[in-house]
């Protein structure tokens, strides 16, 4: 089978109401806490991706059993701490930044060297921010440049700390809160704001963590070694993923769509709040609790008339997935539209900043940068005629599907390289745009 597709039309009109994959954040951390519980966990609707069933071969790996029954996962913990670690141990994180980062949390206290790799982007991606809080708990690291492989080696004289996370980075702040279950002692953390779904999780497993809001920034203070007990879990729906077919409904003539049961998570909604100040009408309806989550389907329609954005910096980190197809609606809106401070992106699984800009470019739209700021010259006329390929984009998932929407909405051929990359967050994101009549092939 061939790893490309051919777009060669525009999606027509459509009116549906879809089903979108579950949430990849919090299919990750389900199976990481599930594996620290006391008995077998149920996670029903997981994430079935590859960054989620690296996850499920890591902690296999590590000696965690589970099993799949219909469409429940049984996941057998074994209480904090009780991962049955053989020596030279190697664990494949694959492409996922937040597993592999997380993972790293739960063997502070490992009993033998473990050996974390990853794929060539993972390979890529700078691991100083764990390894700065990992040692100071007292956990080993080796690792060249602070890039994988690492080698971590546990210990049992940890001690709790108090760190200042600074970036506003879930990877990092959960990395210390699952140390942090291992560790005697209370860790604190004093967190710039970012996704939350590890904090809820835990108070939802009634784990005795606290989290007080100061201004800018979230105090999380974890009690260390308190067992706590499997757990019920059903996922919910990804508005990162539901991100690409909100900007294809906004941008496709006369199409409506509702997208059932979607995680709205405050810290997650920033890509509805920006579209909604360029004149989106996206609304979130039947909204209610889980868990300690917030749920609810999302109401989106066309809309002809988006207009530009001075883009909030307070809303980059719960849009910080987001960025590339807010770009896509900026660059088919009235006006010039700003974002500032997004370095962030160019951390991620490619250099998404910069390919984003490629990318702007080379459907004609003037895009300005300073730094890691951007403007962008939206041109609501803007319809597309010529051959595309896109390819050399480290077979990020998300820059696939950013290609695939903007064909769909703006027109031209297209041949889009690396379709497997899909499989990352959203193996059935094909499958979807085909439900909405979108010809791909
Ligand atoms: C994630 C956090 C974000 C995000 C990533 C998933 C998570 O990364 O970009 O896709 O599940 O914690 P950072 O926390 O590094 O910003």
């Amino acid at each position: 089978m061939p790893d490309h597709i051919y777009i060669k039309n525009k999606i027509k009109s459509f009116k549906k109401k879809i089903k979108i994959g579950s949430d990849k954040s919090i299919s990750i951390r389900t199976i990481l806490l599930a594996s620290q519980a006391v008995g077998t966990s149920e996670i029903s609707n997981l994430l079935e991706s590859e960054d989620v069933l690296n996850t499920l071969k890591t902690v296999k790996k590590l000696g965690i059993s589970y099993i799949k029954s219909g469409n429940v996962y049984k996941i057998q913990g074994m209480g904090l701490n009780g991962f049955n670690i053989s020596k030279n141990t190697t664990i494949n994180a694959g492409n996922s930044g937040t597993l592999a980062r997380l993972i790293l949390g739960l063997l502070v206290r490992a009993k033998f060297k473990i050996k974390l790799i990853g794929d060539e982007s993972l390979s890529k991606r700078d691991f100083s921010r764990v390894i700065k809080p990992l040692r100071l708990f007292g956990a080993d690291i080796k690792s060249r440049n602070n890039l994988l492989p690492i080698e971590i080696s546990g210990t049992k004289y940890l001690r709790p700390i108090t760190f200042d996370e600074k970036i506003g980075s879930a990877q990092v702040k959960s990395c210390i809160i699952l140390s942090a279950l291992n560790t005697p002692g209370i860790t604190v953390i004093n967190s710039k704001k970012s996704r939350n779904h590890t904090e809820l999780m835990l108070k939802f497993l009634e784990y005795p963590i606290k989290i007080k809001k100061e201004k800018k920034i979230e105090r999380i203070s974890v009690r260390g070694l308190q067992q706590f007990k499997a757990f019920k879990y059903n996922v919910p729906g990804d508005i990162s993923s539901s991100a690409f077919f909100i900007v294809l409904t906004l941008l496709s003539k006369k199409s409506e769509m509702i997208i059932k049961n979607v995680n709205v998570n405050k810290s997650r909604i920033g890509i509805v709040k920006i579209l909604n100040k360029m004149n989106a009408k996206i609304r979130l309806k039947e909204v209610r609790n889980y868990n300690g989550e917030v749920i609810a389907n999302i109401h989106v329609k066309s809309q002809n008339n988006l207009k530009s954005i001075n883009c909030p910096e307070n809303l980059n980190s719960s849009a910080i997935d987001e960025f590339l197809i807010i770009f896509l609606a900026a660059a088919k809106a009235k006006g010039v539209s700003q974002f500032k401070e997004l370095g962030e992106m160019n951390k991620k699984e490619s250099k998404r900043l910069d390919l984003g800009i490629n990318f702007l470019k080379l459907i004609g739209i003037e895009v300005e940068r300073y730094k890691d700021n951007i403007k962008i010259y939206g041109n609501p006329d803007l319809v597309l005629s010529k051959n595309f390929e896109i390819k050399n984009f480290l077979k990020d998932h998300r820059i696939f599907f950013l290609s695939c929407i903007t064909a769909l909405t703006l027109g031209g051929k297209w041949k889009i390289h690396d379709k497997k990359s899909a499989n990352t967050s959203f193996p059935n994101f094909l499958k979807t745009l085909k439900i909405l009549g979108a010809k791909t092939n």
